[in-house]
């Protein structure tokens, strides 16, 4: 099929890149013309393995990168709106850029239009706008909702091997052509309306929240109690009804989408009158479990004014260089703010960490190339994110480039025995 789809974020860029492995003629729609640029010279803009090598085998064969709309509308079967819908100091998702490309679409494809292309949402969209998007096409085009589950750092991997497709239609013909793109993708499909696969789409992230707050605050008993959280995840997880997927504690999720998507599920119910205590709640032990994260520092170490903090970790999680939500960027200004100087590492996301937080700006902070180099003179070494480096690094070694003998392990990545073998103080999230 010929598709054309717009918006070359991560979601754009990967849905892109599968569909042409797929088989599939891709025009690629991009405003930015820096990311066009960089697209066309064979660099792919963000870190999402896999990525990469799908791009260079399809680029200017079955891929074309493009501006112009309508240059990719031409013969295209399907549009693919990948624009983002960032949140809005209201909590809900901004939608001027889905606004703008409805827009574009109407004036290149006048109400005469023969039915082509099939509109389809990706973009995570409240309930109802799929209905507008359609009132705003005249009723023309046909309009299908297609939710993403592309996590980051295994986008690739998990276009291939959905744990479901969900198309939202109410034209069956466009339904069924959108479905048959997925023909070679194992995965069981429901077919569904509009606003029900909008709120799956919102059901799925804010349940993943919700049990994520639960494991966080589970584990936060243990510390309290004394007892270790892990031997009580594996028995939780080994109860079919709740599964052993998405049960780690952590320094709270974080993301463009969790955090996100349950804001905007929440404006929306506050605009119809709903309340959603479930989810108010979630976002909440969120907030306190950063908070708890920043008391064991403070707790290990003596008055915290002019001590140096190791940070290893400045991504929201593994696989990506995205510090969206990430508690790097709650937790190190906070210390930064308390006195201490922070010395932080990532593999891949110090030059995104930067954007943000400049080094320059923020005096204390310095950013690290290399993890060991952060623990030099540290009193501490708090871990934010799970990266196999920091997992599979030697406990002596950490020991031995430490000053102090303080780790606050946010990931639950080391071993607690062996760190305290070697004379290391050692806090995880619910470990004993
Ligand atoms: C999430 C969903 O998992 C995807 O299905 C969805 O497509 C995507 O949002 C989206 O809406 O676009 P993502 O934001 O990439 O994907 O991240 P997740 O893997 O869901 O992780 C979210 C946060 O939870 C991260 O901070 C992660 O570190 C944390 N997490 C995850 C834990 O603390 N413990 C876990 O066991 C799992």
């Amino acid at each position: 099929m010929k598709i054309a789809i717009a918006g070359a974020g991560y979601v754009g860029l990967t849905t892109a890149a599968c569909l042409c492995e797929l088989g599939h003629a891709v025009s690629l729609v991009e405003i930015d013309q820096t990311r066009i640029d960089a697209l066309q010279s064979g660099i792919c803009p963000i870190y999402e393995p896999g990525l990469p090598e799908l791009l260079d085998k399809h680029l200017d064969t079955s891929l074309k990168i493009t501006a112009d709309l309508s240059q990719a509308l031409e013969g295209a079967d399907i549009l693919f709106a990948c624009v983002g819908t960032p949140p809005m100091a209201t909590g809900a998702p901004d939608l001027s850029g889905l606004r703008r490309l409805l827009g574009d679409l109407r004036a290149l494809r006048p109400l005469s239009a023969d039915g082509r292309p099939v509109v389809v949402l990706k973009s995570t969209v409240p309930p109802g706008t799929n209905r507008w998007a359609s009132k705003r096409l005249g009723g023309v085009l046909p309009v299908v909702s297609n939710p993403e589950f592309l996590r980051e750092g295994t986008a690739v991997y998990d276009f291939f091997h959905p744990d479901r497709v969900i198309i939202g239609s109410e034209d069956r013909a466009a339904g069924e052509l959108v479905a048959s793109l997925y023909r070679d993708v194992e995965a069981p499909l429901v077919l569904t309306g509009w606003e029900q696969a909008e709120l799956a789409k919102y059901a799925t992230n804010a349940f993943l929240a919700l049990k994520l707050s639960f494991v966080n605050e589970l584990a936060a008993l243990c510390d309290g109690i004394g007892t270790d959280v892990q031997d009580v995840l594996t028995a939780l997880g080994l109860d079919k009804r709740i599964g052993p997927h998405f049960l780690s504690p952590g320094p709270g999720y974080g993301g463009s989408c969790l955090p996100k998507d349950l804001k905007a599920l929440m404006w929306k119910a506050r605009r119809i009158g709903v309340t959603l205590d479930t989810m108010r709640s979630a976002e909440k032990a969120n907030v306190r479990q950063r908070e708890r994260l920043l008391q064991k520092v403070l707790n290990g170490v003596d008055d915290i004014w002019g001590k140096t903090i190791a940070v290893w970790g400045l991504s929201f999680k593994a696989g990506t260089d995205d510090v969206r939500s990430a508690a790097s960027l709650e937790l190190i200004p906070k210390l930064l703010a308390l006195g201490a100087r922070v010395q932080a590492h990532d593999p891949e996301a110090l030059i995104a960490f930067a954007r943000v937080c400049p080094p320059e700006r923020w005096p204390g902070l310095v950013l690290c190339g290399d993890p060991w180099r952060a623990l030099h003179g540290a009193h501490a070494l708090l871990i934010l994110t799970e990266w196999p480096a920091y997992k599979e690094a030697p406990i002596e070694q950490i020991r031995q480039h430490l000053s102090g003998n303080l780790i606050v392990d946010g990931r639950n990545l080391l071993n607690p025995e062996r760190a305290r073998a070697t004379g290391l103080m050692y806090r995880g999230v619910g470990r004993k």
